[in-house]
């Protein structure tokens, strides 16, 4: 996709040193407060957050900014058959400053996404014929409505879709001192995965910072 057509995505990430994003229970504290800090800049400095319904379920983050002022932003939520509870942190924190895009598929009834758009400042965007949102036709509507810069923050699965599309354009990833294993934690990226390594997007490795015994790197996409 050419990048007139596509918002700059930077994919915002902690996971342990075994490359996993919460554990198999779903506990995602893996910040410290210096990096919530840091990630509440780099909020600053973009136009919308992203996540997947399964973030809003486990964590129900309100995605907002603490430490800096700020004018707000938009929430996206990639939910394909709309149903993340109304009683959400993203629908009731301070919709005022940051308004709430849904994105689901075509299949939804309008009735349902009247339901949605009655809570102050969310918007319903239908995108997509088959069981999950598309967010290749997501990203020019996106632009469209003057989104430029996207900091997407997972979780795993919606990373993968995004990986797979080739649309990343950086990397943030900040590595917490702790291994925490087992086969059903999520991992940074799901999916099926790339069977070869030539088929895998490659970063460039532009930046790397340590404090706090956390790791913080910093990639650029090589296209
Ligand atoms: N450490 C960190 O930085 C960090 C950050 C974020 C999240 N997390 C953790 O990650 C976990 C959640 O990750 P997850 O993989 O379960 O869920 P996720 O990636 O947050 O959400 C995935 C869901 O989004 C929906 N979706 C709709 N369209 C999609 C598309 N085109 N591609 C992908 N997904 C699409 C799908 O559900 P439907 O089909 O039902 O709509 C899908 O199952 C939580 O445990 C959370 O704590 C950690």
């Amino acid at each position: 996709m050419k990048d007139y057509e596509k918002p700059y995505i930077i994919l915002s990430a902690a996971m342990t040193i075994d490359g996993r994003i919460a554990s198999k229970t779903g506990d995602p504290e893996l910040s410290d407060e210096e990096d919530w800090k840091e990630v509440h800049k780099l909020r600053t400095e973009v136009d919308a957050i992203m996540v997947g319904k399964g973030t809003i379920l486990n964590d129900n983050p309100k995605l907002h900014i603490k430490y800096y002022d700020h004018n707000g932003y938009y929430r996206i939520v990639l939910d394909s058959d709309l149903s993340i509870p109304l009683h959400s942190k993203v629908f009731n924190y301070q919709p005022e400053l940051y308004p709430t895009l849904i994105c689901t598929t075509n299949h939804i009834p309008e009735e349902k996404v009247r339901k949605f758009e009655s809570k102050e400042n969310v918007e319903v965007i239908k995108c997509g014929e088959s069981e999950k949102v598309d967010i290749l036709k997501l990203m020019p509507i996106l632009k469209q409505k003057g989104i430029k810069k996207i900091l997407l923050e997972g979780g795993g699965t919606l990373n993968w879709s995004f990986i797979k599309n080739n649309l990343i354009d950086e990397l943030r990833l900040t590595i917490a001192p702790w291994i925490v294993g087992g086969k059903d934690a999520i991992s940074l990226v799901e999916g099926v995965g790339f069977s070869k390594m030539d088929e895998a997007p490659r970063f460039m490795l532009v930046n790397i910072k340590h404090r706090n015994n956390y790791v913080i790197l910093e990639y650029t996409a090589i296209n």
